[in-house]
């Protein structure tokens, strides 16, 4: 694949930040979402290397105000290091650094301890934003962060805890870090690794945080190379899956060897008895990062975990390709029913090659949502040219049942040559949306974001 893909078409960057207010809505917003919707992505700043990573544009941050029925406003803003910021003209607002490193943070966008935080993993700290968006400073949580971050977090909602797992090529070591919900570091700990793997995602138990240690390493040979993301397939490092009790310590890790694969996402995971079940999106066979390749095929797996037995069985959920899978927040870490994810013709095409059977374009652009329970699933296409973005479940109320409450993306309309916030009902899940929320101008398709109530 050619990396230039991911600046074209609905990927391309966008070359201008807009302010938004009182957004035209198809539909009627349902009038208990009060917050935000914010989505990261990576939004190259001009096009001078028109071959840079996709991972590698700076982060720029999309989001929609909701509240009483209305859309109050749309926001896009980037994140700015001090490369963005002398790149805008602008003074760089300086803060703290790990080993030197400052990106303006483009995979995730979250809210914790007060702060809006924009994240991104391999060393470099999250970026803190204002509730408009506007960047505030780098953020090593009040100076109690001892290196760098992580993209993907996982809230524990009963302890409050954000859970996230670090890595850096420089270390020999990942770092299991905890903040508290008052937003300073509560715990780390260091678990040795071999070769520098790659580590985008992990899942979290109420028993275990589950670690993803996959032949996707840090190659030396791939920097000289010239790779702006030495990140390579490594056939000769062990695939395995790593049990840390939560407040275990890096000796307590259990270790249990799997077949090769690559990883992106999980969905969800949790204790089932003795055993652990852990739900991704997964690459079957060898996956280079570095120019994001390989065979595929890509699908919804699960894997049921056997500590005693140190055995791991796999159940394929669903063999459509698909990503960006997200469960309802309240149910991270526990037993859970549904899951959504979303396939994206233009995403499938550049990133599993070997697709003519992957990529149906009748499929294109289609949220999934999943009953775990039932194994069955509901589509919503919205066809070809519309691409369709992550998905993520806002509940209608704080106790209400697991998919009673909405489901939303970013969703372009080719008739319009402009995005939409689109919300489905989570419970009418094939009906018309329940709203639309049209926005001024095209969000390219980018990584992750939540739903961040008020
Ligand atoms: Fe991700």
């Amino acid at each position: 694949m050619i990396h230039s893909a991911f600046h074209e078409g609905p990927f391309a960057p966008v070359t201008e930040e807009v302010t938004a207010f009182d957004l035209p809505v198809t539909g009627s917003l349902p009038v208990e979402l009060s917050g935000r919707y914010l989505r990261n992505g990576p939004n190259p700043i001009g096009l001078d290397d028109a071959e840079a990573h996709w991972f590698l544009g700076p982060g720029m941050v999309h989001g929609v105000r909701l509240r009483d029925g209305r859309a109050e406003w749309y926001r896009n803003r980037w994140v700015r290091s001090r490369d963005v910021a002398a790149a805008l003209g602008e003074t760089w607002a300086g803060g703290p650094e790990h080993d030197g490193m400052d990106f303006p943070a483009n995979t995730h966008v979250l809210s914790h301890g007060g702060r809006t935080l924009a994240t991104v993993e391999s060393g470099p700290l999250p970026y803190e934003l204002t509730y408009e968006l506007d960047t505030v400073a780098p953020c090593d949580f009040g100076g109690t962060l001892p290196g760098g971050y992580a993209a993907h977090t996982k809230l524990d909602r009963r302890a409050g805890d954000l859970h996230a797992i670090a890595y850096y090529w420089a270390l020999d070591h990942i770092q299991h870090i905890v903040v508290g919900p008052d937003g300073t570091v509560r715990s780390t700990t260091d678990i040795p690794v071999s070769d520098g793997p790659m580590i985008h995602d992990f899942a979290l138990t109420e028993r275990y945080v589950v670690l993803f240690d996959l032949p996707v390493t840090f190659s030396m040979d791939a920097v000289a190379a010239g790779s702006q993301l030495p990140y390579t397939w490594n056939p000769t490092h062990q695939a395995r899956i790593g049990l840390l009790p939560r407040a275990g310590t890096a000796r307590e890790v259990q270790w249990i060897e799997v077949e090769p694969c690559w990883v992106f996402h999980t969905l969800n995971a949790y204790d089932d008895g003795d055993q652990v079940v852990v739900d991704m999106c997964r690459y079957q066979g060898s996956y280079d990062v570095s120019i994001l390749s390989g065979r595929g095929p890509l699908t919804l797996d699960r894997w049921i975990v056997d500590p005693a037995a140190g055995k791991v069985v796999q159940q394929r959920l669903d063999d459509r390709t698909q990503e960006f899978p997200r469960a309802d927040e309240r149910v991270i870490s526990r037993p859970y029913r549904y899951g959504y994810s979303v396939e994206i013709a233009e995403v499938s095409r550049a990133m599993v090659d070997g697709n003519g059977d992957l990529t149906d374009t009748a499929f294109a652009n289609t949220l999934i949502k999943h009953d775990l329970m039932a194994g069955t699933t509901q589509v919503h296409a919205f066809g070809r040219d519309a691409t369709a973005g992550e998905a993520v479940f806002a509940p209608s109320s704080p106790d209400a049942a697991e998919d009673d409450g909405y489901v939303m993306a970013f969703v372009h309309d080719p008739d319009r040559g402009a995005t939409d916030l689109v919300l489905l009902a989570g419970q009418d899940f094939t009906g018309e949306p329940v709203a639309r929320v049209h926005l001024p101008v095209r969000v390219p398709l980018g990584f992750h974001g939540n739903w961040i109530g008020d």
